[in-house]
């Protein structure tokens, strides 16, 4: 079976590890992978948003599979041009996509069908938007209606620090395309939590939880990033949340896409703010978080390609998806300065946890790439966020003091990384 993995991060890393857990026989490609996926995959030299050379690869390489990681090319609208060119893709489609790529979109769509989120208003121009927060109490939300990679959005304190923003937003055009449209919301106070399944236009199955360490600095201070860190399960979120997150959120949503006409295959990632009583959606993201999906795919004990074919041929019902009972972690080795700027292409030094780039069995330690690249036999960092370093036992503790042993081991210039991954009083202080 030949199966192509469309990504470059820690995430892509974490798929292609499970797949080669689940199956013997596949012939693997990346595009455009890491150094890491290199020694585990073919590398592909096609950018994730060259739709049509990936479409060409996949026809002339007879390709099976397409897994598509990012959220780039889901919006591109990868999936529906495989799918018309009778090839088997795992992600949403283009309109589905709108639900990541367009916060607008999203707004619109959960307030017309009663679906809780924070009030809001959209701009396209900004005049009118700082007239309007003249007005507003402080903190705001506002938010790049488009993709950003995570860092389209700012909660400013003061009308100041908006106008700044706007100006940065609307007149500097940092986002370019994707601030065209500004959301501006209300700011809620409570709980953060995502939720993510796997749906197959019939039905859908809950993924392990998780929880995401998205702030750049210890103690949750600093920028939003991508993510610094996860942990599976979610130490926080009982049996009873669960069950009012699907059928507040998870169940109206996917029926309210179907009444739209929009048949939703893949994964659904709900970012939640939980408030009080009420669950308010934050965001969605039509693909698997990273790094959220590293701590629970080590977890997974099903055959994650039968995953991703139940979810495509719409059989999800008959899939036994199950994860294991261990506290899993990942800790993020990142370049200081992300996610502002940084300097790439330093030299990793592993020592002896080269050793766990062997993904075949159940190991403790597992290392997944994500900002690298290889040449010769070394490997350079490459990226912002570098590597993940996931481990995962029935004692959390145990977990941790594997992961901060081997970042403190695994040596490049400038690593940084948050020493309180795992810190349930911190994230979790909230709750
Ligand atoms: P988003 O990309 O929309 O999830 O926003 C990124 C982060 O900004 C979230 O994870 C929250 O921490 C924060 N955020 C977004 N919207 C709100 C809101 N309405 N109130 C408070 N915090 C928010
Ligand atoms: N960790 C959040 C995301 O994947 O967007």
């Amino acid at each position: 079976m030949k199966i192509l993995v469309i990504g470059s991060g820690g995430r892509e890393h974490a798929i292609i590890y499970s797949i080669l857990r689940s199956r013997k026989n596949v012939d693997l490609y990346c595009a455009p992978g890491n150094g890491g996926i290199s020694d585990n995959a073919k590398i592909v030299n096609i950018k994730y948003d060259d739709i049509d050379g990936l479409l060409n690869f996949a026809l002339s390489e007879k390709i099976d599979l397409t897994v598509v990681g990012p959220e780039v090319p889901l919006s591109l609208g990868i999936a529906d041009k495989f799918l018309h060119n009778g090839l088997k893709v795992f992600g949403p489609g283009q309109k589905a996509a709108l639900l990541e790529s367009s916060k607008q979109f999203t707004k619109e769509f959960l307030k017309r069908n009663n679906i809780k989120t924070a009030d809001y208003q959209s701009f396209t121009d900004f005049k009118t938007a700082y007239a309007y927060i003249q007005n507003r109490s402080h903190p705001v939300v506002i938010k790049a209606s488009g993709l950003a990679a995570g860092k389209g959005v700012f909660i400013p304190q003061s009308i100041i620090e908006s106008e700044n923003y706007l100006d940065l937003i609307f007149n500097k055009k940092i986002f370019g395309k994707s601030g065209e449209t500004v959301v501006i919301e209300d700011y809620l106070e409570g709980f953060e939590l995502s939720y993510m399944i796997a749906a197959d236009g019939k039905t859908y199955k809950p993924l392990a939880t998780s929880m995401d360490y998205k702030k750049a600095y210890d103690g949750d201070k600093g920028e939003n990033t991508g993510g610094m860190g996860s942990i599976s399960p979610h130490p926080y979120l009982s049996a009873a949340l669960e069950e009012k997150i699907k059928k507040n959120i998870i169940e109206p949503v996917l029926l309210s896409l179907k009444n739209e006409g929009i048949i939703y295959k893949g994964i659904l990632y709900a970012g939640l703010m939980i408030k009080d009583d009420d669950i308010y959606v934050l965001e969605f993201n039509v693909r698997f978080g990273d790094p959220e999906t590293q701590s629970i795919l080590i977890r997974l004990k099903s055959d994650i390609v039968g995953l991703f074919e139940s979810c495509i041929d719409g059989t999800l019902n008959d899939y036994n998806l199950e994860f294991d009972n261990n506290q899993a972690v990942c800790l993020v080795l990142s370049s200081a300065g992300y996610p502002g700027k940084y300097e790439t292409g330093f030299e990793i030094s592993f020592g002896e946890y080269e050793k766990y780039f062997n993904y075949s069995g159940n190991n403790d330690i597992y290392i997944f790439h994500a900002g690298t690249k290889k040449i010769g036999n070394k490997y350079f960092t490459n990226g912002g966020r570098v590597l993940n370093i996931c481990s995962k036992n029935k004692d959390l503790k145990t977990a941790l003091s594997d992961i901060y042993n081997a970042a403190d081991a695994i040596q490049f210039k400038n690593k940084y990384y948050r020493r309180d991954i795992g810190n349930l009083g911190i994230s979790a202080i909230k709750v």
